[in-house]
């Protein structure tokens, strides 16, 4: 594959209320973050040079690190300045947008109350793919054998990059059977979600989605439930057992990465891109982009 590696690309990173080159961005190896897992993060998309809900996602990032037990030292306002000045210097229109925080390397144990906390924010082009008959055809997921844990052994509603270990190793063997990605049970052995990504369903017009009390409730999933429901489309947030997914007609996962998109397959389980798919593909990318959306 010939992606340019992360950390020898061009431009600027935000690191710590500075500006500097790419390539110094560094950090060292004795970093609590790197070992214990002390680190969260945010994914958000610009589109025509505006992040979408910006703010929410600045607030989500203080409440992971409060989750977390630690402070992000920048207020959301700061935050939000910092993504916006770091997009215009890097020249980007339509970009990725990762803030991360992590904790420093003041303690190397377990404990390490009194760390300086890191911020760091990086953006890096991305494309959304617009293409909808593209997307009608639908992804094909595989089931994960890892579970999301049940909220008393991890903090769900952090962004805690601790919590995507497994998602990795989902996805991994997901990759290496053929499919696209891996949908996920709870510890319960109910639906959950995708390793980046919420999952909804349609029955007889009506949505059908987990309700997200073990895994991130995130901002697209909040959004495309609140645009279906300004379509009058009925959305109900329910316990979702995987034997019932063979009486689904439509399914897609969403999230800022992951847009609004449809899926074909989830193991044996078979589903047909549709109306209520396409409708929320054209919304999201309605409300998201800011010249249709001022239109
Ligand atoms: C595990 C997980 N679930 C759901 C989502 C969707 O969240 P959002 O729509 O806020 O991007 C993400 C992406 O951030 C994720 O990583």
């Amino acid at each position: 594959m010939s992606v340019i590696p992360f950390d020898q690309r061009e431009g600027y990173i935000w690191f710590n209320g500075q500006i500097v080159p790419w390539a110094d961005a560094k950090l060292h190896v004795l970093t609590h973050g790197l070992h214990y897992g002390s680190s969260v993060f945010e994914g958000e998309r610009a589109y025509g040079g505006v992040i979408f809900k910006s703010t929410e996602h600045s607030q989500r990032f203080h409440r992971s690190a409060e989750i977390l037990d630690f402070k992000i030292p920048y207020s959301v306002a700061e935050i939000d300045a910092a993504k916006a000045e770091i997009i215009a210097r890097n020249g980007l229109v339509n970009c990725y947008v990762r803030p991360v925080a992590w904790r420093g390397s003041e303690m190397m144990a377990v404990a390490a109350q009194h760390s300086k906390i890191h911020v760091a924010i990086a953006v890096w082009e991305w494309p959304s793919m617009f293409d909808v008959a593209q997307k009608m055809r639908g992804i094909r997921l595989d089931i994960a054998e890892w579970r999301r844990p049940d909220p008393r052994t991890a903090p769900h509603d952090a962004k805690a990059a601790g919590l995507y270990m497994i998602a990795t190793l989902s996805k991994h063997a997901a990759e290496r059977k053929g499919y696209a990605d891996a949908l996920m049970l709870d510890w319960q052995g109910r639906v959950a979600e995708c390793t980046g990504a919420n999952v909804l369903f349609t029955k007889g017009g009506v949505i059908h989605t987990p309700t997200a009390d073990c895994f991130l409730d995130g901002i697209t999933r909040r959004t495309v439930i609140d645009l279906a429901k300004r379509r009058g489309i009925e959305v109900v947030e329910r316990r979702i057992m995987p034997d019932e997914l063979a009486s689904f007609e439509e399914c897609f996962i969403v999230g800022t990465a992951a847009e609004v998109s449809p899926v074909s397959e989830i193991g044996p389980y078979r589903f047909t891109p549709g109306a209520i798919s396409r409708q929320l593909i054209e919304d999201y990318t309605a409300e998201v982009n800011p010249k249709a959306k001022a239109a």
